[in-house]
Order: C-alpha cells, then sequence, then structure tokens
C-alpha cells in the first residue's frame, strides 16, 4: 500500500488532520487501534476555543456543533463562597463553545465517511520504520496478516501512550514533565446542570468543577488524591464530596440523580521536543499533556492540526518545506503557553496535600485579586478562550 501521509490514531486530533488534508487532495491512511464504538464513548473534554471552532467550520466539520453547541460567553472561578465572574464576552469580545470530544470525533468520522478516506481499525503492532529517511514505512497487523504502507511522511497522532514518540530515539527529544499528586474523579449524569455557566471551584475541601453536555446532561469534577479507586466512590459519596467544594447558593441548587459515567483521570503536565524527527511529527496529546484545568488538552491537539495541515499541504503540493521546517518550533511557542496556563489554573485552584500553610492564602489571594482587577479577568480570558494560531 502507498499514501502520502499516514496517521497513526483515529482520535480527534488524527482524524481532523485527515479530513483536512484529504480537503486538500493529499492522500492519507488512518491506523488506530481500537474500534470507533470505543473512540466514541470516551468522555473527554467539552469546552471549545474559538479558533478550534473555525477550523472545524473550516474542515467541513462544524454545522452540528453551531446548532447544537452552547455558545458560553464566560464562566466563574469561586474560592468558597466568593464567587468571580470571567465575562469573556464583555472583556475581549470571544466567546468558547461547550461541545463534547466524542461529538467532535462523531462529526469527524461522519465527514470522513462521506469523503471515503481510508481508516483502518483494529490494528496491532504498529511499526515505524525509516522516519528518519525519504521512504518511511509504517508496518502493523490487521486480521492476523501483516502488512506495510510506503508514504512521505507520518503523523503521530496517537495519544501519550502510542508508538510515534517512542519511535524517536531518546537522545533525539527532551521531555518535561510534573505529575500532580491528584486526579480529577468525574461523573455524567441526566440532570439540568447547576449553572449556566462553568463553575471552576477552590474550596476547603478541594477543588471542583460543574459543566455541561447539554441543557439536561451534566458533567462534574472532583478532586481526589491520586491514590483513590473509581468503585470506591458511590454517586451518593460523590454528590456529597461536590456540594461542599461548590459556594452554597450553588450548592443548594444542585440537582443530583445517577452517574451514566465515572472515571478518574490523572493529571499531569508533560512535553516532548522536538515535535518533528525526520518526517515524523507528533501532533496532540503524543507530544504533550496539559492537567485539564482550564481545558486545552483537545484544544492544543486542534492547534497542532492547524499549524501541520498547512505545512504538509505546501510541502506535497507545491514543493514548499518552510512550513515542516518551522512546525516544531511554531506549534511548541503556542504549546508551552497553554502548559503555562493550565499548570497555573491547576496550582491556583487545587489542594495539594501536605502543602503548607501559605499556600492556602496564596489561592485565596490569586482569586480575590482576580475579584478586583479587570486587568487580571482579561488576561484570564485572553488564555482560556485561547491564544491565537
Ligand atoms: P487521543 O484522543 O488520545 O487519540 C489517540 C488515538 O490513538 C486513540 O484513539 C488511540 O486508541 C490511538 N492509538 C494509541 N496508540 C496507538 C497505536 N499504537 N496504534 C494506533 N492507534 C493508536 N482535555 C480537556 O480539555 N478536558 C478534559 O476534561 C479532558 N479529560 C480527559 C480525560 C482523559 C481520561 C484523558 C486521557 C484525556 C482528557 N483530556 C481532556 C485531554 C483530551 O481529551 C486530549 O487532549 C485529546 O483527546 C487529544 O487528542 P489526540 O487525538 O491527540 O489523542
Ligand atoms: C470540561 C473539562 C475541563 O477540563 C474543563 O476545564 C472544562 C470542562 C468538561 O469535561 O466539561
Amino acid at each position: 500500500m502507498k499514501t502520502e501521509v499516514v496517521i497513526i490514531g483515529g482520535g480527534p486530533s488524527g482524524l481532523l488532520l485527515s479530513q483536512l488534508l484529504n480537503d486538500a487532495g493529499v492522500s492519507t491512511v488512518v491506523l488506530e487501534r481500537t474500534t470507533r464504538e470505543h473512540v466514541l464513548s470516551r468522555i473527554r473534554a467539552g469546552v471549545l476555543e474559538d479558533g478550534t471552532m473555525n477550523l472545524l467550520r473550516h474542515a467541513g466539520v462544524g454545522a452540528r456543533m453551531d446548532q447544537q453547541g452552547l455558545p458560553h460567553k464566560g464562566c466563574y472561578l469561586t474560592d468558597n463562597d466568593l464567587m468571580v465572574h470571567i465575562d469573556f464576552h464583555k472583556l475581549i469580545g470571544k466567546k468558547v463553545m461547550v461541545y463534547g470530544q466524542t461529538e467532535v470525533t462523531r462529526d469527524l468520522y461522519d465527514a470522513q465517511d462521506r469523503m471515503g478516506t481510508t481508516i483502518i481499525h483494529e490494528v496491532e503492532d504498529v511499526v515505524i520504520d525509516g522516519a528518519d529517511s525519504n521512504a518511511p514505512t509504517v508496518s502493523f497487523t490487521k486480521d492476523g496478516q501483516r502488512q506495510q504502507i510506503s508514504c512521505t511522511y507520518v503523523a503521530g497522532c496517537d495519544g501519550f501512550h502510542g508508538v510515534s514518540r517512542a519511535t524517536i530515539p531518546a537522545a533525539k527529544r527532551r521531555e518535561f514533565e510534573r505529575v500532580y499528586p491528584f486526579g480529577w474523579l468525574g461523573i455524567l449524569s441526566r440532570t439540568k446542570p447547576v449553572n449556566d455557566e462553568l463553575i471552576y471551584a477552590s474550596s476547603a475541601q478541594g477543588f471542583a468543577l460543574a459543566s455541561m453536555r447539554s441543557a439536561s446532561l451534566s458533567r462534574y469534577y472532583i478532586q481526589v488524591s491520586s491514590t483513590e479507586k473509581v468503585e470506591d466512590w458511590s454517586d451518593d459519596r460523590f454528590w456529597e464530596a461536590l456540594k461542599q467544594r461548590l459556594p452554597r447558593p450553588v450548592s443548594e441548587a444542585l440537582v443530583t440523580g445517577p452517574s451514566i459515567e465515572k472515571s478518574i483521570a490523572p493529571l499531569r503536565s508533560f512535553v516532548s521536543e522536538p515535535l518533528r524527527w525526520g518526517n515524523l511529527f507528533l501532533v496532540g496529546d503524543a507530544a504533550h499533556i496539559v492537567p485539564p484545568t482550564g481545558a486545552k488538552g483537545l484544544n492544543l491537539a486542534v492547534s497542532d492540526v492547524f499549524y501541520l495541515h498547512d505545512a504538509l499541504i505546501a510541502a506535497l503540493k507545491r514543493g514548499d518545506h518552510s512550513g515542516v521546517d518551522g512546525y516544531s518550533a511554531h506549534a511548541l511557542s503556542r504549546i508551552w503557553k497553554a502548559m503555562r496556563f493550565s499548570w497555573q489554573m491547576t496550582t491556583m485552584l487545587h489542594q495539594f496535600e501536605g502543602e503548607d500553610s501559605f499556600a492556602p492564602q496564596m489561592r485565596r489571594a490569586s482569586l480575590a485579586h482576580l475579584a478586583q482587577s479587570e486587568t487580571a479577568r482579561r488576561d484570564l480570558a485572553e488564555n482560556y478562550t485561547g491564544l491565537p494560531f
């Protein structure tokens, strides 16, 4: 088999890259380890920056998002009973869209079906050879048969545990990591969201987030220690912990119900540099992970795709290699700024086990400063709604 770009991973970054490349007449093959149903069952990110919305529209997959997504003009940050409203729209004229990653992925799969692109599911043992040569190959096993694809470029869109980053020799990359001593326990429930805007809550009991997927579907998270097991959290225990962390008038309005999904995600900051080795490029979670506070994970994957699709089209259609040569530096410059914002939001809103008495005072002062200073709110709004591509 032969194609121009092999894309490893059929998550949001791989599918969006495939969509944009095929639209420009570049041939691709997407290799995905799991089934489409499995990819679509993973409940993950929920907030889209406006740059993400624009790229999805440009890729022809924005219609359902525009119909069914919930545009949000602001959000709240709270400290016990203090509620600070960040009015993005008033401060900087921008909005975000609450539209789940599962829906974005479904729209991309449907668009790929309409375009007739090649996506091979349930591939095993993907191996990238010759990534540092002009003739890379990608081999894999499907239904017990070993197959090989020759290509010009390989895009590693295979997430944090994929093969792409591991293919780059350790001596050719640098890793930067911070692991946080807590995770987020999240639940989805068919209940009316407690507030019409998201609430990021710092409290004496730890962090909580009140989010949503629609007018009748809520998504809530609470900070839990890294050693916690999801089996130990009954719905009742979760709702009780959430109530204690939200400001009193909010928790009094909380509608509870049975969870329809419950999971724990660890929190880490991670970057592997550079994003290119020869003709292999890393995209999204394959190259970097942010803690979810601030909703940057999916949005960063999309901005990587923005830079890379443009670069690959210029190289393959016009013989202009400046974009592929600049991809890593260009994408990393934005990635590090989102890393900083996600780390800052995480530090400002979470309790760290064993912290000194100074730490909660700093969190309280950060929130009090946001309450008082429009400049501080504008800075937060600028980062939250997304820095320009
Ligand atoms: P992924 O979505 O990880 O997709 C990678 C794909 O590659 C997967 O489909 C995988 O099956 C496939 N793959 C892996 N290895 C191979 C292989 N060897 N061969 C072939 N295919 C392979 N972000 C937020 O903003 N807010 C959130 O609340 C949030 N919650 C999250 C919860 C969890 C549990 C996780 C893991 C992430 C969460 N994120 C969140 C981050 C966000 O979901 C990711 O940033 C986003 O999914 C990145 O997209 P991606 O396509 O780069 O990677
Ligand atoms: C959601 C997740 C986030 O990490 C975030 O910052 C906001 C919303 C969500 O899943 O709805």
